[in-house]
């Protein structure tokens, strides 16, 4: 089946929790990774932003900016920025802006990720070294410049929030090498927690069940993994990026002051199954 990204996603879907309207006013937050409205970065940027937040975005490269700017413009007072996340400059300009702008910093969130085509599909051990290199690149090793900036910056502490899957710690097919990035990306959240914890600053990870968007898209099968889903997971569906929003929102505020260094499942309970090949 053919992805619609454009016509299947819904411009407004079901809103943020009411409670947490309001709940981070006064704060502010740096998201990478919107490319689409479909991106999980979006639903969490309206999670936080229905919350009181103030945002700044990313965007990769000339293509995606028209796409993040009107998504932005649709939010109050939030700011946009280049960056390629290979590229230590470009993170360096965007911390510097947000400094500029925002002074401090609350929130970061990590919505990255991308690996060769060819790398997502049949078999893992056919996977090349630059493909390899790349993967983890962008999917895992960015996330700890981005801390090491975003530190600075936290001045009152902070949350900083990534986007994971189950395909790190199990074996999914077709997943391969973002599965080792995922693996990867998974432990720079426990390092990075250990490390940071003392300037209350807190990082955890959000383990999305399948959702359609442009990067799931190019991961092969995904459709089927989304059935997949909806046949064996305790809630019988898969999870949407409102859900996952509110997810952020709840890791970004006070209500989560106790967690540090997690990887929360945000998936309709698939991970606790074993014997999902069965009926
Ligand atoms: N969609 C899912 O089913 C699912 C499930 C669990 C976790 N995730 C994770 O959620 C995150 C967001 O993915 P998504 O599904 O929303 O797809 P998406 O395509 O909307 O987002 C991926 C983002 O990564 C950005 N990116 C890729 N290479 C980059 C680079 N070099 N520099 C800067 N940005 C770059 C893209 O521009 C895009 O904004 C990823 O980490 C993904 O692995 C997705």
């Amino acid at each position: 089946m053919v992805m619609t990204l454009d016509k299947d996603t819904p411009d407004t879907q079901e809103t943020t929790a009411p409670a947490l309207k309001g709940y981070l006013a006064g704060k502010t937050g740096v998201i990478f990774g919107v490319a689409h409205k479909s991106s999980i970065a979006w639903g969490i940027a309206k999670a936080l932003s229905d919350a009181g937040m103030r945002l700044a975005f990313t965007y990769q490269g000339e293509r995606l900016e028209k796409n993040v700017r009107q998504l932005a413009d649709t939010l109050e007072n939030s700011m946009v920025l280049p960056c390629d996340v290979t590229k230590d400059e470009e993170l360096d300009a965007v911390f510097h802006a947000v400094e500029a702008e925002f002074g401090k910093l609350d929130t970061l969130v990590h919505s990255v990720a991308f690996a060769k085509r060819e790398d997502l599909t049949g078999g893992f051990s056919a996977t090349s070294r630059d493909g390899f290199k790349l993967a983890l690149d962008i999917s895992a090793y960015s996330l700890v410049p981005m801390a090491n900036a975003a530190k600075e910056l936290m001045t009152d502490g902070g949350s900083i929030i990534t986007m994971t899957y189950l395909g790190g710690v199990k074996v999914i097919p077709n997943y391969n090498v973002m599965g080792i990035a995922k693996s990867a990306l998974e432990m720079n959240v426990r390092y990075l927690a250990s490390e940071l914890g003392e300037s209350g600053i807190r990082v955890n990870g959000i383990s999305a069940g399948p959702i359609r968007t442009l990067a799931s898209s190019a991961v092969g099968g995904i459709l089927d993994m989304i059935h997949h889903v909806e046949a064996v997971a305790p809630l019988k569906r898969t999870v949407t990026q409102t859900e996952v929003g509110n997810t952020a929102a709840f890791l970004c505020s006070d209500l989560s002051s106790g967690i540090t260094g997690q990887i929360i499942y945000c998936d309709a309970g698939y991970e606790i199954m074993g014997m999902t090949g069965t009926k």
